[in-house]
């Protein structure tokens, strides 16, 4: 965990990020993937060396998968988009995946995740040995991911008044929530989401940036999942980022932005001794054409690249 002392320097409470970019693939997704194939190696549905895992995903989850697939040497089909990077597809195919990609969107707003869904279905009636991990409705995304929060209130002695979780599977946050509730920690849990996602409920709308939001709710959301919710928009993400960098040189992916954003929208309203973990999902190397592209950020919101630094002056 590291304590941001420059994001908000006239903050008064404590904000301590924990970096999820320091996992091996390089992001918070590699635990749900080691959970997810050690439970069904585990439980037989997976062998070593014969069987083939089928998953979609158009970025982290994909990239955790085909390392531990590498690993246990397994085959394993990424089902992708056109959406996915360049960036994506050679990590993917440096670690031995081998991509499918859908062409037809779901829908006018571009989204992919029902045909990827379809897709990965008709894989794995087919394919001999497939098994689909199926990270939208498999406990053990989520039950992997409770040592984030186990790591964070291990590290901070228990006392964590707020969590900042991003949401997309919900395997995160379900994960964290079920922590805080099974060891009787008072932690407020905000679930970060985008603006345009289905998971909390708002109008679908096109959205830039992945990572965090869906179109539509996972099967690992429940009801009480979140004490309170922010929504964030692809702007919000990338001033986030921008902050962050610009701050404490720490070179964030897009729900890191999201996060930072988030933080931002609420600090004003949080207790002044609080102690605030915040989940850092990935790092921003694989947003160097987007987030970190000035050219990119003119293109899709005009001249946004120091509007931290106007909104931390306000
Ligand atoms: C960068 C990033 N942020 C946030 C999320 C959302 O995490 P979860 O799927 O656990 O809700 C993901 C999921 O893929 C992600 O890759």
């Amino acid at each position: 965990m590291v304590r941001l002392e420059r994001l908000f320097p006239d903050h008064r409470g404590a904000l301590y990020a924990k970096l999820e970019s320091l996992n091996p693939g390089g992001s918070m997704k590699d635990r749900a993937a080691i959970g997810m194939i050690l439970g069904a190696i585990g439980s037989g549905q997976l062998v070593p060396g014969r069987s083939t895992v089928v998953e979609s995903s158009s970025g982290n989850l994909g990239i955790g998968l085909a390392q531990v697939c590498r690993w246990f040497d397994l085959r394993f089909i990424c089902v992708i988009d056109p959406k996915t990077t360049a960036q994506n597809i050679a990590i993917l195919t440096a670690y031995g995946a081998e991509l499918d990609t859908v062409t037809r969107p779901d829908n006018a707003i571009g989204d992919y995740l029902s045909a990827r869904i379809a897709r990965v279905r008709e894989l794995v009636t087919t394919i001999p040995d497939a098994y689909w991990p199926n990270q939208y409705a498999n406990l053990l995304n989520a039950r992997a991911q409770e040592a984030v929060m186990r790591e964070i209130a291990e590290a901070l002695d228990g006392r964590v008044d707020y969590l900042f979780v991003a949401t997309g599977s919900c395997g995160t946050i379900h994960g964290c929530k079920r922590y805080v509730a099974e060891h009787g920690l008072s932690t407020h849990v905000v679930a970060v989401d985008a603006e345009g996602s289905a998971i909390f409920g708002s109008v679908p709308c096109r959205r830039l940036i992945p990572g965090h939001g869906a179109a539509i709710r996972s099967g690992l959301y429940f009801e009480g999942i979140a004490d309170s919710v922010v929504r964030v928009t692809d702007q919000d993400c990338v001033v986030g980022c921008r902050r962050l960098v610009g701050t404490e040189a720490i070179l964030g992916g897009g729900s890191t932005g999201a996060i930072i954003s988030a933080v931002s929208q609420r600090r004003a309203e949080l207790p002044e001794d609080a102690t605030c973990a915040l989940v850092l999902p990935d790092r921003g190397e694989r947003y160097l054409d987007t987030i970190y592209s000035d050219e990119w950020v003119f293109e899709k919101f005009g001249d946004i690249r120091y509007l931290w630094k106007e909104q931390a002056a306000c």
